[in-house]
């Protein structure tokens, strides 16, 4: 089969670097054209730094890392240094990465890209605020059907928010741009906190990883041993959710998360509910269904494939 074209938006964060890893040591499957910088979880200056540092890990130098909007379409931007660091790649030490950073904007990256694709051939990987894609969405309408597939992790619903009681923070940052991405007609996946609180990186998970002994097993250990502290305070569970790998686990293996096609909206308006994902799991309204929202996960299968494609690393 050949490997389905993506580019993967994202804000790193512990959590996207082993999306982006778990991307990149699965060639058969997946074939990377660009990554794609958003502020989240820390500003712009350090994601785009991050994925660059991400890339030469994996040895792919080569890849071209696109710097983008450095800000929400339309409010402030709120990171979250207090789960992931100052740095956003907090636990091992990390050197500054030697590859450059690609000058061209990532969102007329994105726009040049799809223009020259053929029609439903490019699957959008999203893992952090939807910044870029709504902004893109926004300047070329006319990509929006190059796009195969949206896959991304994001909102909430029967696991409530994590950055306020109702909202998931990827959606909270930018709600105006979920709300563009999720009227835009694409076919959705989206991997929300219903699922990614399953998928619970333990301290044997950790180990596995650890006892791969290559750098990129030691670094990932690191990362979600840092990652793991916060949130094992948070929820009080046996381990942190690890939840943007979730994202390309679905592209490589589908058949490990189930869930439903309903429709979901984006709370834009109420300051106290910014960002839910109003989700009709019980089909409720008549609202027509936009997104396959995942509810459910083999945990075991996920982190079996985790660990197998991160040694190939
Ligand atoms: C999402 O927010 C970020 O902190 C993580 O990287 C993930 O994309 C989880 O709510
Ligand atoms: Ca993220």
């Amino acid at each position: 089969m050949t490997p389905r074209k993506i580019i993967i938006d994202t804000d790193p964060g512990q959590d996207d670097a082993v999306a982006i890893l778990l991307a990149l040591a699965s060639p058969d499957d997946i074939e990377v054209l660009g990554i794609t910088a958003v502020a989240g979880n820390v500003p712009l200056a350090l994601t785009q730094k991050n994925a660059r540092i991400v890339c030469e890990l994996a040895g792919r130098a080569d890849l071209p890392v696109f710097a983008g909007c450095d800000a929400p379409l339309s409010r402030p931007l709120v990171t979250a240094e207090h789960v992931h660091g100052k740095t956003g790649l907090d636990g091992p030490v990390l050197s500054d990465p030697t590859m450059a950073l690609q000058d061209r904007h990532a969102v007329d990256f994105l726009v040049d890209t799809l223009s020259r694709e053929p029609s439903e051939s490019v699957t959008l990987v999203p893992i952090g605020p939807l910044t870029n894609i709504a902004a893109a969405f926004e300047k070329a309408p006319g990509i929006i059907p190059k796009v195969q597939e949206i896959v991304l992790m994001g909102g909430a619903y029967f696991e409530v928010g994590n950055i306020t009681p109702a909202a998931e923070f990827n959606i909270y940052v930018d709600p105006e741009a979920a709300d563009i991405v999720f009227k835009s007609g694409v076919p959705l996946t989206i991997m929300p906190l219903d699922v990614t609180h399953k998928a619970l990186v333990t301290a044997p998970r950790i180990e596995a990883f650890r006892q791969i002994g290559s750098e990129v097993g030691h670094m990932v250990a690191a990362w979600t041993d840092f990652f793991e502290r916060f949130d094992k305070e948070k929820y009080g569970s046996e381990g942190a959710p690890l939840h943007d790998p979730c994202t390309i686990a679905y592209l490589i293996q589908p058949d490990l998360f189930s869930g439903r096609r309903i429709n979901v909206e984006i709370e834009t308006g109420s300051e106290l509910t910014r960002g839910m994902t109003v989700a009709d799991w019980w089909g409720v309204t008549d609202r027509a269904a936009n997104a396959h929202f995942v509810g459910d996960l083999d945990a075991e299968g996920f982190y079996g494939l985790l660990t197998d494609r991160l040694a190939r690393l």
